[in-house]
């Protein structure tokens, strides 16, 4: 209960002037007004004289709902200032990192995200991404024990595991501009596919004659293979289990071209730039994603350019995607290759 000042009016009078008060910003909207058989009692911040009969009252407040997870949980203010602002939403499942200082409270966390979120329905303690692989370590924290899900994004559906596969719902934008850049009939290769949401939503939403969708994790290759019949896309897109070093190889032995080349796997992208450059079309367009602070773009670019032979790398545009820790940043070169003369 809160005590507050209130104004006293008849009843019949009541809603005119609860609306007038709030449209004057003197009712306090937290609290619920009071009635008996004749008045309404509308708690008003203390002040000035407004023409009716001011009471002291004890009121209810009103059930708000939380807006953040952090709303719902009680702990000790020097903690409660740890708990992380921001996780990730995959699916049904909510991915959140939680510091050393607070692990002790990850099933209050838990159950207090999935009291926010009604589409939640389980809750993963999450690693960082590590390995060639690049999946994280999770450990189910709260609601139902399992680590696969079907998320949900630009009208692509996608099943992944959390645990065995690389996703992040962070890059649906990404995904999305880089399939309004694919023109008719090009020729996609998608380096580093994972569960291929980049490799489905370029066939579904541009007009590709194939995409090929390669990677090493057999995990990811078993979701992308599942992804790619559920989104109706066989006949545009091919997805190969390999290493690409290899699968490249076999690509230069078929003579197979591409228009566009995607490499999003940043930190070893680097490592198979000249893999692109034996099957990049003349005029081909690379996608090259890496993390790097400011100061390192320049001096990556020119890492790129010196390790290519025979070809002209212009970098058209560099966006920031994303934060990945302080000061660095998931970061997009497009590059076009032009062949120079042998
Ligand atoms: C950062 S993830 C990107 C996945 C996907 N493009 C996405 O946006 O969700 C990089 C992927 O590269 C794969 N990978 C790592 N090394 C590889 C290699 N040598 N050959 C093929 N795939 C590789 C990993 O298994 C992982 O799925």
């Amino acid at each position: 209960m809160v005590r507050s000042q209130a104004v006293k009016i008849e009843k019949n009078k009541g809603e005119t002037v609860r609306k007038r008060l709030k449209e004057l910003g003197m009712l306090k909207t937290h609290l619920l007004p009071k009635k008996n058989d004749e008045n309404i009692f509308l708690p008003i911040h203390d002040g000035k004289k407004i023409g009716y009969q001011i009471v002291e009252m004890d009121f209810e407040e009103k059930k708000r709902k939380p807006r953040s997870y952090k709303d719902v949980l009680n702990l000790p203010p020097e903690l409660q200032e740890l708990l992380p602002t921001s996780y990730d939403i995959i699916g049904d499942i909510a991915l959140i990192k939680i510091p050393d200082e607070i692990l002790g409270y990850t099933k209050e966390i838990g159950n207090a995200i999935l009291s926010v979120h009604k589409n939640v329905k389980v809750v993963c303690l999450s690693k960082p991404v590590a390995g060639e692989y690049r999946t994280r370590d999770v450990e189910v924290i709260a609601g139902e024990k399992r680590t696969t899900t079907l998320h949900r994004e630009y009208g692509v559906e996608l099943y992944l595991d959390v645990e065995k596969t690389f996703f992040s719902p962070r890059l649906a934008g990404e995904r999305h501009r880089i399939a309004g850049l694919v023109k008719k009939n090009e020729t996609v290769v998608d380096m580093f596919t994972g569960v291929a949401p980049f490799a489905i939503m370029v066939a579904k939403q541009g007009s590709p004659k194939i995409v090929y969708a390669i990677d090493k994790n057999p995990d990811a290759i078993e979701f992308a293979k599942k992804n790619v019949i559920h989104n109706r896309v066989i006949d545009k897109v091919e997805v190969i289990q390999g290493d690409t070093h290899e699968i490249v190889k076999e690509f230069v032995d078929k003579g197979v071209k591409a228009n566009r080349i995607l490499m999003n796997l940043p930190f070893s992208a680097q490592n198979f730039l000249n893999d692109a450059l034996l099957i990049a079309e003349d005029g081909c367009v690379i996608h090259y994603y890496d993390v790097l602070n400011e100061e390192e773009i320049d001096n990556r670019i020119s890492f790129l350019k010196k390790t290519s032979k025979n070809v002209k790398l212009e970098v058209k545009s560099i966006r920031t995607i994303k934060t990945y820790a302080p000061r660095e940043f998931y970061t997009c070169f497009d590059i076009t290759v032009t062949h120079m003369p042998a």
